[in-house]
C-alpha cells in the first residue's frame, strides 16, 4: 500500500513525459523520447523489485508451488493429475481476484507408460533404471529379449547397420548440448527401426547424472515400424559401451507397457489484467502446466507458469492497471508437442496485430540473468532500454534469441517474443526425472525471476506505443 502514493506521483509525472508522439505514426518518436519515457517507470520498477523481493510477496510463487507440486504431482497430457491441475489453477487465479479467469478447450495426446522394466541378462544381471519415452508403443507382454548394439552415433549406427538386426539399439552419445542431443531422443528409434532393430534404448539427455532415466517426446515416422523405446541412465548406457568395446555380449531383457488412448480434454488457462486504455492490445505471459509424468514438474515448469501468475498478482497487488490487457497463459500438453501453444495460435491469430510481445519462462527459474528477446533491432533497442529498470537487482542483459514452444508461432510470425535467461546449469541434472520435484526451486531466485518478468511485463503493456516489429 505505502507504494501507492509514488506510483501516483509516477503515473502523474508520466503524463508528462514522452508527449510528442502520436500513435497514428504521423511523428516518429525520438529514441530520446522513447528513453525519457521508460525512465519514467523507474520508481515502479523499484516498487515492483520492493515487493517480490523484500516485500509481503516474498517467496509467495514459491510457496505456491509448493503447495500446488505437493497436492497435485505431475501431470501428464491426458492424466487425471492435469485435469485437477488445471481446476486448482482456475480457483487460484479466481481467488486471487484476477480478470476474465477462463479455459479453452484443447484435444492433448493421452498416453500411459504402464508397468516397465529392463534388466541386462549377459553379461551379468543388473537391474536397468528406465522410463519409456513418450509415445513409445509397447512391447510384447512376454517382453523382449535381445543382443546389444551400443552406438554413439547416428553414423556409426549407419555404418554398423547390417549388426543391427534383430538386436536392442543402445545409443551412448555424449551431452553436447540439449538442442544436439535431444535429436537421439526424437529420432532415435525411427533410425534403429529403419536398420532392422526390435528395440531402442537412449541414454538420457541429461548434463549430469545419479543413475536416474529422464524421459522425453519422441515420435514415429509412417513408414518406418514402430519399436518400442526407453531413456536409460548415464551409467548404464557407459557400461555398456565400455562392455561392448571390450568384445563383450550383452543381452537385455525389456518389457514395456504402454498404451496411447484417443486424445482427451484439457484446456489453456487464461487470466487477465484488462487494459486500462487499450484493452484489445495484449501482453502475454506464460509457462506450460502439464508435465512429464514423474517427479513433481516443479521445474519443468511450474516454476515458469508460477512466476507468470505472480507477474499478474504483484501488479495487481500494487494496484496498477497497464494500458495494454496483461494476460497470463498456462499452456496444455507442452510436452507432447506443444499441442495447446498450436490451437490458442490457430485460435487467436487473427487479431495478431493486436499481439504486443509473447513471453515464455520454460527453461527453469533459477537465478536470472537477463531476457532472451525476439525482434528487431529497433524493438531490442527499447527491451535493453526497459532491462536498465533491473539494476537494483543486477538483472539487465539482453540475449539475441528467445525460446519457447509455446510462443514459437508467434515469433515465426514476427511478433516480439522473450523468454527468461536464468542459470541452466544445473537444469538438465533434472529435467524430465523424477529428480524435478521442489527440492531444486528456491524462493530467493523465484523472486527474482518474477520481479524481471512483472516488470518486462509491466512496462511493455503500459508503454504508450507497441513495440515495433
Ligand atoms: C523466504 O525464503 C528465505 C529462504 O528460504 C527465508 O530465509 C525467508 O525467511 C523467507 N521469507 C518469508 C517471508 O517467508
Ligand atoms: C539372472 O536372472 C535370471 C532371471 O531373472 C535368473 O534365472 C538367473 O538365475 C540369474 N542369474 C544369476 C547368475 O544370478
Ligand atoms: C479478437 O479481438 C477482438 C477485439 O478485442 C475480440 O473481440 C475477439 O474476441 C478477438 N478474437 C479472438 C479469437 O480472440
Ligand atoms: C552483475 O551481473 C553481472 C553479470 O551477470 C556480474 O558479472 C556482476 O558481478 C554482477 N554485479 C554484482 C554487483 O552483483
Ligand atoms: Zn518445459
Amino acid at each position: 500500500m505505502k507504494y501507492l502514493f509514488l506510483i501516483f506521483l509516477m503515473n502523474l509525472l508520466h503524463q508528462y513525459a514522452g508527449k510528442s508522439l502520436r500513435r497514428d505514426g504521423s511523428s516518429l518518436k525520438s529514441f530520446e523520447d522513447i528513453k525519457n519515457e521508460i525512465a519514467g517507470y523507474t520508481n515502479i520498477a523499484k516498487a515492483i523489485i520492493d515487493l517480490a523481493v523484500h516485500g509481503k510477496a516474498q517467496n509467495r510463487s514459491y510457496e505456491r508451488l509448493a503447495v500446488f507440486t505437493d497436492t497435485i504431482g505431475p501431470r501428464l497430457s491426458g492424466s487425471k493429475n492435469l485435469e485437477a491441475a488445471i481446476k486448482y489453477m482456475f480457483s487460484a487465479l479466481q481467488e486471487d481476484r484476477l480478470e476474465n479467469v477462463h479455459l479453452e478447450p484443447v484435444k492433448v495426446p493421452h498416453w500411459e507408460r504402464g508397468e516397465e522394466f529392463a534388466v541386462m541378462l549377459e553379461p551379468r544381471n543388473h537391474s536397468i533404471a528406465i522410463l519409456g519415452l513418450g509415445n513409445s508403443i509397447a512391447t510384447p507382454p512376454e517382453g523382449i529379449t535381445a543382443e546389444v548394439i551400443v552406438v554413439a552415433s547416428f553414423d556409426e549406427l549407419h555404418k554398423r547397420a547390417q549388426e543391427a538386426k534383430g538386436k536392442i539399439v543402445v545409443y551412448n552419445e555424449p551431452f553436447i548440448n540439449y538442442g544436439e542431443t535431444v535429436q537421439y531422443r526424437l529420432q532415435g528409434a525411427v533410425e534403429a527401426a529403419k536398420v532392422g532393430a526390435v528395440a531402442s534404448l537412449i541414454r538420457s539427455i541429461a548434463s549430469f547424472s545419479i543413475h536416474s532415466p529422464h524421459t522425453g517426446e519422441q515420435s514415429y515416422q509412417p513408414d518406418v515400424p514402430q519399436i518400442p523405446t526407453a531413456c536409460i541412465s548415464v551409467e548404464d548406457a557407459e557400461m555398456m559401451s565400455r562392455m561392448s568395446l571390450r568384445g563383450t555380449k550383452i543381452v537385455v531383457h525389456l518389457r514395456m507397457g504402454a498404451k496411447t488412448y484417443p486424445d482427451s480434454l484439457s484446456f489453456n488457462t487464461v487470466a487477465e489484467i484488462v487494459g486500462s486504455k487499450y484493452p484489445e492490445q495484449v501482453v502475454l505471459v506464460s509457462g506450460h502446466l502439464d508435465s512429464w509424468d514423474v517427479g513433481q514438474g516443479a521445474m519443468d515448469d511450474g516454476g515458469g507458469a508460477f512466476i507468470s501468475w505472480e507477474a499478474l498478482s504483484l501488479i495487481k497487488d500494487l494496484g496498477l492497471r497497464p494500458k495494454r490487457t496483461l494476460r497470463l497463459v498456462l499452456w496444455t500438453g507442452e510436452e507432447q508437442g506443444g499441442v495447446g501453444a498450436k490451437q490458442y495460435y490457430q485460435l487467436h491469430k487473427e487479431n495478431i496485430s493486436n499481439f504486443d510481445i509473447v513471453m515464455e519462462s520454460d527453461e527453469g527459474t533459477f537465478k536470472p540473468s537477463g531476457l532472451g528477446f525476439a525482434g528487431s533491432a529497433e524493438a531490442r533497442d527499447i527491451v535493453r532500454e526497459i532491462m536498465t529498470l533491473l539494476q537494483p537487482i543486477n538483472v539487465t542483459a539482453v540475449y539475441n534469441t528467445a525460446d519457447g514452444t509455446d510462443i514459437a508461432f508467434w515469433m515465426r510470425d514476427g511478433v516480439p517474443g522473450a523468454s527468461l535467461q536464468d542459470d541452466i546449469n544445473k537444469y538438465f541434472w533434472f529435467h524430465h526425472s523424477q529428480g524435478d520435484t521442489m527440492t531444486v526451486q528456491d524462493p530467493n531466485q523465484m523472486n527474482l525471476c518474477a520481479a524481471v518478468w512483472a516488470v518486462v511485463s509491466y512496462v511493455i503493456a503500459d508503454m504508450e506505443d507497441m513495440l515495433p516489429r
